[in-house]
């Protein structure tokens, strides 16, 4: 997900964490797909008043005709988060923060904004209305979703008190945490992909395989990210080229991951709701 090289950015010095322009590349194809997705399932049936449960079957408890006050938690859960898959990942890119930084800011609180009332949403639907298959398995998500406020609280105030060393760190950790249901699905299918197949999976999301993507969503590259900072202060060759070989993994796992989700999953959706 993250390339380290040596950062010309004006705020910071020294060997840089940054996202790598394929890899840039394979996040963007993979959030617009998910957009995409997120546009075809909810906007246009919610903004043409044709919405009916019969299309979210798929869905663990879904749209119910008739629930104003759920289906309505529902979508102001879903819809937003079409905007921030279109333009959280510029946040990323290095360019556009030193050159268009009221973009980067607005864009920014956009995201976060979204990102903790999704969490805040998520986790009523989940626990408030029985939106989960089993206990267990509802766990990862429910900590990724305890997760986001406390992270999007500290890039926030960070970057408002202008420390920016900071701020990216923990704009990083939101950027993880409130793509990890993002990421799930990646893993998840990659995963699927892999074996030809469930492995470790069960119906009701609490398998073996199930957990630990649950899990390793978002703590698996926060891990990574934290290893590539620690590196960058460091900056000695060998912790660089552990970082440099576990940011390599992650792009890979990424790469196949966008690959998996958008055809097995969010392609055939789109073309059905077209
Ligand atoms: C802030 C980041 C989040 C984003 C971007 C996000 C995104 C989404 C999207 C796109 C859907 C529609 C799923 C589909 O059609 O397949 C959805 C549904 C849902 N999400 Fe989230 N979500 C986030 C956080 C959370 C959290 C933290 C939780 C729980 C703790 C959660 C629980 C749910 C539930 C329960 C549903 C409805 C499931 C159903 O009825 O089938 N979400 N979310």
């Amino acid at each position: 997900m993250f390339t380290i090289k040596q950062n010309r950015c004006s705020r910071s010095s020294g060997i840089g964490v940054h996202v790598g322009p394929e890899y840039a590349a394979a996040i963007l194809i993979g959030q617009w797909m998910f957009g995409l997705y997120i546009l075809a399932q909810f906007t246009m049936p919610w903004m043409l008043g044709v919405m009916d449960e019969s299309q979210f079957t798929h869905m663990i408890r879904g749209y119910k005709n008739g629930e104003i006050f759920n289906n309505a938690v529902l979508l102001l859960h879903v819809i937003p988060v079409m905007l921030i898959s279109l333009s959280a990942t510029f946040q990323l890119v290095p360019y556009i923060r030193n050159r268009y930084p009221r973009f980067h800011r607005w864009n920014g609180r956009l995201f976060l904004l979204v990102g903790f009332l999704g969490a805040i949403s998520g986790i009523y639907m989940t626990w408030g209305i029985g939106s989960r298959l089993s206990d267990v398995g509802a766990i990862g998500v429910t900590l990724n979703g305890i997760l986001i406020p406390i992270f999007v609280l500290y890039a926030w105030r960070t970057a408002v008190n202008k420390q920016f060393m900071l701020h990216r760190r923990f704009a990083v950790h939101a950027f993880i945490l409130i793509n990890g249901v993002w990421s799930v699905r990646l893993y998840l299918m990659a995963w699927y992909m892999i074996n030809q197949g469930p492995l470790g999976n069960t119906s009701k999301i609490d398998g073996p395989a199930d957990i630990a993507i649950s899990f390793a969503s978002y703590l698996l590259p926060m891990a990574i990210a934290e290893l590539a900072f620690w590196a960058e202060r460091r900056r000695q060759s060998l912790t660089t080229f552990f970082a440099a070989l576990g940011v390599s993994i992650m792009a890979l796992l990424t790469l196949v991951g966008v690959f998996a989700a958008s055809t097995m999953m969010w392609i055939p959706r789109i073309t059905t709701a077209f």
